[in-house]
């Protein structure tokens, strides 16, 4: 069931939903999250299920301000402090030391924690409310919310409520907030080392990052030595956020001629035009009528917006192959490009490949 976020009843709904130990669909400014208690191992237990992920696969845990951090992580280096200050709320999550004790089911049972202060009204009034409690029941404080995005393992993240529910079934209570501002997963900086490490690229850059540590922020293959010792990170495996059709990544000239290929033989091609879609910069000529075609706006921000949003709209379309422009190399685009190359890595398209993938990645 949707409800609208911005309703204080439906705020109080979501937040007696997170006390029951349930799975609640909330809105951030990232993606929709697929939210449960973050101290509960039984609701915890409950998205892994839900979405299809190994159970040792850590969660992101969303707090509603930077007082929380004490609450699930052991210490804090300075520079991890210095993008707290810098950047929540916002669209950064930090890997620190996990206190010992709390979250270690949505910890997947590794000694850090993933932390996110997400900044959308909807996300902060949940998070508030759950930390209320009424002083005369026996009433738990809520002291975060883990939640992955509400996709199934391996998919494309959601960025409106009801692509929430087209993964879930309505059956799920969502929070509605509106279509995500950003529109792709937040940048994720491992704090555990000696040093900041980026895991996952995101709207927070690697040089704002760098700019306010005052210190280099490492790549993943350039600070971690060996795969084996690497924390995990689905949104850092080669194929993840996979649509159903296949996508294939070219530059103008290789989109042009392949549809000028496609053109030739108008009549027979139109069948095989039907069942693709291009997503593109450049304006092309296109001479067969069916193919679906949406216009890749020429802001990385605006694109990473849309970006999941147009996945999604044309695997609901059911073509079977998806042509998308390479994004242009500055590094405003290196979220969505890391978006992209993944996408585009997906050898069948299916769940049960991607959790093969995993696996042997892990190994
Ligand atoms: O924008 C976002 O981050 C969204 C919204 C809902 O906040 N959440 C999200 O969650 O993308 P998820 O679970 O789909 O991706 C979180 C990533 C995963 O790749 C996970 O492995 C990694 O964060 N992660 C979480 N805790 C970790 C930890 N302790 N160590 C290493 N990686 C961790
Ligand atoms: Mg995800």
């Amino acid at each position: 069931m949707i409800l609208d976020g911005c309703a204080e009843q439906s705020i109080a709904a979501g937040a007696r939903c997170i006390r029951a130990g349930e799975l609640l669909g909330l809105p951030t400014e990232t993606v929709y999250g697929l939210g449960a208690d973050a101290d509960s191992a039984n609701a915890i237990s409950k998205i892994f299920a839900a979405k299809g992920r190994p159970a040792d696969h850590p969660l992101i845990v969303h707090v509603p301000d930077a007082a929380s951090v004490a609450h699930f992580a052991a210490t804090v280096p300075d520079f991890a402090d210095r993008l707290i200050k810098a950047f929540w709320p916002g669209p950064l999550t930090l890997i620190l030391p996990r206190r010992a004790g709390v979250a270690a089911a949505a910890a997947g049972g590794q000694d850090s924690i993933g932390l996110r202060c997400p900044s959308h009204p909807v996300a902060q009034a949940l998070l508030t409310a759950c930390r209320q409690t009424d002083g005369s029941t026996a009433q738990q404080v809520v002291w975060g919310i883990a939640a992955p995005s509400a996709n199934k393992f391996g998919r494309v993240s959601p960025t409106t409520a009801q692509h929430v529910q087209s993964e879930f079934g309505s059956e799920l209570l969502i929070l509605d907030g509106g279509p995500c501002a950003v529109g792709i997963e937040s940048t994720i900086i491992d704090c555990t080392r000696s040093v900041p490490v980026l895991l996952r690229p995101g709207a927070v850059t690697r040089e704002q990052a760098q700019a306010v540590c005052g210190q280099k922020v490492f790549l993943s293959d350039e600070w971690i030595p060996a795969e084996a010792t690497a924390p995990r990170a689905s949104g850092t495996l080669a194929s993840h956020y996979a649509p159903h059709a296949k996508v294939r990544l070219m530059d103008a000239t290789e989109m042009q001629t392949a549809i000028d290929l496609l053109g030739q033989g108008l009549q027979s091609a139109s069948g095989i035009a039907a069942a693709i879609a291009v997503y593109s910069r450049t304006e092309f000529k296109i001479r067969v009528s069916q193919l679906l075609r949406r216009r890749m706006p020429q802001d990385a921000a605006q694109t990473a917006h849309q970006l999941f949003a147009v996945l999604r709209e044309f695997d609901q379309q059911g073509v079977k192959l998806i042509w998308i422009e390479t994004p242009p190399d500055g590094i405003e685009w290196d979220a969505v490009r890391d978006r992209l190359q993944r996408a585009a890595a997906d050898p069948g398209g299916t769940c049960e490949n991607l959790e093969e993938k995993h696996e042997t990645s892990n190994r």
